[in-house]
């Protein structure tokens, strides 16, 4: 069996480069997607697909891509309103390492597990953008590595404010007067290299203990990061389509989970993946083409999410010359995991030719439901585990039926993903098989 993992965000769905999507309906509206009840819907239907969580996509500051403006609500809101909809799946919210003190974010966390009841996840981004910084009052990030040793101390810390708590501290007892036995958490002081704070929460310990950690880096020590700290981790190979590299990186991480001293049974890998159905191969084939064609305005898109991505400039690259022979880690302290990933994709191919072909996903998935089962099914077959984190391109209602009705119910007749929950909490969802 593999699991199943929805990718979003808050913000105005169907809405695309070419303008709005022809199904995206009202739901593109302000009205409809800021007061959440698109997404409200949308758990719903997750949910009754019984899948193991939402991963709500966060940036704080708008991108420097003018064309490209894409306003957002919070997902701290969002997390409980999410949770509210539903009663087991899992809600995964992106908070970034370097804007928030690990007191306040571990007692936010904390306390959308207690209401949850233990389906409280967060996603571990450490954020490049210098202008991000500059809104918190500093002037710009510090270099790429050392935004993962400053999370790194963060989450030591956060864990030990998560595990302050005794499970039985609530005492309720009219004799001594007390709701909590004083014995029950552990007092502490932290003192760090980036980090101080004293413990404990005045949060209790939630349904999880800890609640679930997920993580998307894929450079070397993002993947060091994640391998220590995550339940899940998210993957995406940025279109190289080949079943071999995610076994590589699957197998990757898990053997640094072990030397972490973890059972790499317990951390799930999920591949980023957004199928394009139709009733026959040919249909699917053409809404795929019409997703990817490359109008000059999702050229620009394009450049314009790899320069906020990778926080480097790519329009002084020669559109038409073969992709940059870049090193990552020397040009640029941005997303370096994904000009890896795309060097090898464009390996013979022009910068226009590499864009025109990328895709976010890590698999290209085309056809009926029924191709998409097999191909999904032979996948995890060789890649030997997790699950799909599914992204919409776009966002739409139809997309939401599609997947649901359409391919959902084959998986599950043949048994390769959950028909009904048997766990109450995000972590046991994840390890549940
Ligand atoms: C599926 C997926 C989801 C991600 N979601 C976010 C996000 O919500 N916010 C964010 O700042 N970065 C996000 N990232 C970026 C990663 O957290 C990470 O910063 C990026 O992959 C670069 O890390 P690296 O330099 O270690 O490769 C995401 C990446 C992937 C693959």
């Amino acid at each position: 069996m593999f699991h199943l993992a929805w990718f979003t965000n808050p913000r105005a769905h169907g809405w695309t480069a070419n303008g709005a999507d022809r199904w995206a309906g009202n739901d593109v509206k302000p009205e409809r997607w800021q007061t959440l009840s698109f997404l409200k819907d949308m758990v719903r239907q997750l949910e009754a697909a019984c899948f193991d969580f939402i991963m709500i996509e966060d940036h704080v500051v708008l991108s420097n891509d003018k064309q490209n403006l894409e306003p957002r609500v919070d997902p701290m809101i969002v997390m409980p309103v999410l949770a509210e909809a539903t009663s087991k799946l899992g809600i995964i919210g992106t908070f970034s390492s370097s804007f928030y003190p690990p007191f306040l974010l571990a007692r936010q966390i904390n306390s959308v597990d207690l209401i949850s009841n233990g389906r409280a996840g967060w996603n571990v981004v450490t954020s490049s953008e210098d202008w991000a910084a500059q809104a918190f009052g500093r002037d710009k990030q510090p270099p790429h590595d050392e935004r993962y040793a400053i999370a790194d101390e963060m989450l030591d810390l956060v864990k030990q404010l998560w595990d302050a708590w005794e499970p039985d501290a609530v005492e309720m007892s009219a004799e001594s007067g007390r709701y909590v036995d004083p014995g029950k958490f552990r007092e502490f002081k932290f003192e760090g290299k980036y980090h101080k704070s004293i413990g404990p929460l005045n949060v209790m310990r939630s349904p999880q203990g800890r609640p679930a950690i997920c993580q998307a880096g894929s450079s070397p020590a993002g993947r060091d990061f994640a391998a220590k700290h995550s339940d899940v981790i998210l993957c995406s190979t940025f279109g190289q389509n080949s079943v071999q590299a995610l076994k590589d990186f699957r197998e990757d991480i898990r053997a640094r989970v072990v030397k972490h001293g973890r059972d790499p049974d317990d951390v799930k890998v999920m591949f980023l993946i957004s199928p394009v159905l139709g009733d026959t191969e040919e249909a699917a084939q053409r809404r795929y083409d019409e997703i990817v064609g490359m109008t000059p305005t999702i050229l620009a898109q394009r450049l314009g999410r790899l320069t906020l991505h990778t926080d480097m400039d790519w329009t002084k690259f020669d559109l038409d010359a073969p992709f940059p022979d870049i090193d990552p880690a020397q040009v640029t302290q941005g997303f370096q995991g994904m000009i890896a990933s795309l060097k090898a994709f464009s390996k013979g191919k022009t910068l226009r030719q590499t864009l025109a072909e990328q895709e976010t996903t890590s698999l290209k998935l085309i056809g009926t439901p029924e191709q998409i089962a097999d191909q999904m099914e032979a996948a995890i077959d060789e890649i030997g585990g997790d699950g799909f984190l599914m992204h919409a391109r776009p966002l739409t209602r139809r997309y939401l039926a599609e997947i649901l009705d359409g391919l959902v119910p084959i998986l599950q007749r043949r048994s390769l993903v959950r028909s009904s929950y048997r766990t109450e909490h995000l972590r046991a969802h994840l390890r549940e098989f």
